[in-house]
């Protein structure tokens, strides 16, 4: 039928013009002109106005044949083209992974704090909680409330940065002990304090105008020297090993009684002696004792029913002794050279 004939020749037309439009915006011009409502093969339909009714069916079955084989092909394309773009678009903005990245410098941390931080976890595990005192304190809180009295030689052993005839920089983190009592207000404690200390001392490779402690107090019924001594054994065996003896000599101090001065074996030698221990076999670590029943009564406990064991720990001492370094000020002097040995990767 020649009406079927032009339709298949036109069809064919299209078709070719979808197949060879590189880019979406050919295709869309084929799309205006070939299959839009006025376009050619539309007004086609009117053919079928000369043709008899079986001819017409047929005529109808080869426009419909015509319009989705072309309408396939369209979309077929379109898809084809669209993906094209989006394989180009990623192919120019890929990233070039074989590029060398950026180093980032990693910081160490103060051996001063990692020692510090080890104390506090070892405590903490242990149910104690810690808690914070002033850095500027009062004479009072300094010095009376720990049992050292206005003419007490103590306060010449500690000399002190006055601020004021009242206010000092505390020389010590034991009055925490008195804060942390008035606050606990007669119930029971467990408490570990760290802090910065000052002292009117000559710097030199052990000394520090200023340097950290961290104070420990515990009170309770029934505290005794007993449980002094094994909680700083175990404390003191994680720090520094499981081999180390810790031997526990009579000391004074004003706000404990009896006091003690703690030492562990030298661990350079394991006792025989050397430098390090000065040929004792021996290192001085820490000074603790049963808190003075004076302290107890001035924090309102009543010392016949409440006792308590108190201890204070010098951070940079102990840092010095973990990693062997030979000067204290090396720990504040802030040279990136010492500091970069303490990196933690
Ligand atoms: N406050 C003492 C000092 O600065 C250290 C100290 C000793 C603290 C014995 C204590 C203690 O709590 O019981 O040298």
């Amino acid at each position: 039928m020649e009406e079927i004939e032009k339709v298949q020749a036109l069809k064919e037309k299209i078709i070719s013009l979808i197949e060879n439009a590189s880019n979406v915006n050919e295709l869309k011009t084929v799309q205006e002109t070939h299959l839009s409502k006025k376009s050619e093969l539309n007004s086609m339909m009117s053919l079928i106005r000369n043709l008899n009714n079986e001819d017409k069916i047929l005529f109808g079955q080869a426009m419909n044949n015509a319009r989705n084989e072309i309408n396939t092909k369209y979309n077929e394309k379109l898809n084809y083209l669209n993906e094209l773009l989006i394989k180009e678009k990623l192919e120019k903005e890929s990233i070039d992974i074989t590029l060398p990245g950026m180093n980032y410098q990693l910081g160490g941390i103060n051996p001063f704090y990692q020692i510090q931080d080890e104390i506090m976890d070892i405590f903490v595990s242990m149910g104690y909680e810690i808690v914070e005192g002033p850095d500027v304190e009062t004479d009072y809180y300094n010095f009376e409330r720990m049992n050292i009295p206005a003419n007490h030689p103590a306060r010449e052993m500690q000399d002190s940065f006055y601020i004021n005839p009242t206010t000092l920089l505390r020389t010590h983190t034991s009055p925490a002990q008195a804060h942390a009592m008035d606050k606990a207000n007669g119930k029971p404690l467990r408490i570990v304090c760290p802090g910065k200390c000052f002292r009117r001392d000559d710097d030199d490779v052990t000394h520090s105008h200023q340097f950290g402690q961290v104070e420990g107090l515990v009170v309770d019924k029934n505290i005794n020297l007993g449980n002094l001594k094994a909680t700083l054994e175990l404390v003191l065996r994680k720090m520094f090993g499981e081999k180390r003896e810790v031997r526990f000599r009579g000391s004074y101090f004003p706000f404990t009684e009896p006091s003690v001065e703690v030492d562990i074996s030298c661990m350079e030698c394991k006792g025989k002696g050397c430098p390090t221990c000065k040929g004792t076999g021996y290192i001085e670590i820490l000074g603790a004792g049963m808190v003075h029943p004076n302290v107890l009564k001035m924090a309102g406990y009543d010392p016949d029913v409440y006792s308590g064991f108190a201890f204070g720990i010098g951070i940079e001492r102990v840092a010095m002794l973990r990693y062997g370094i030979d000067d204290i000020r090396r720990i504040y002097t802030g040279d990136v050279r010492f500091i970069k040995q303490f990196k933690r990767n």
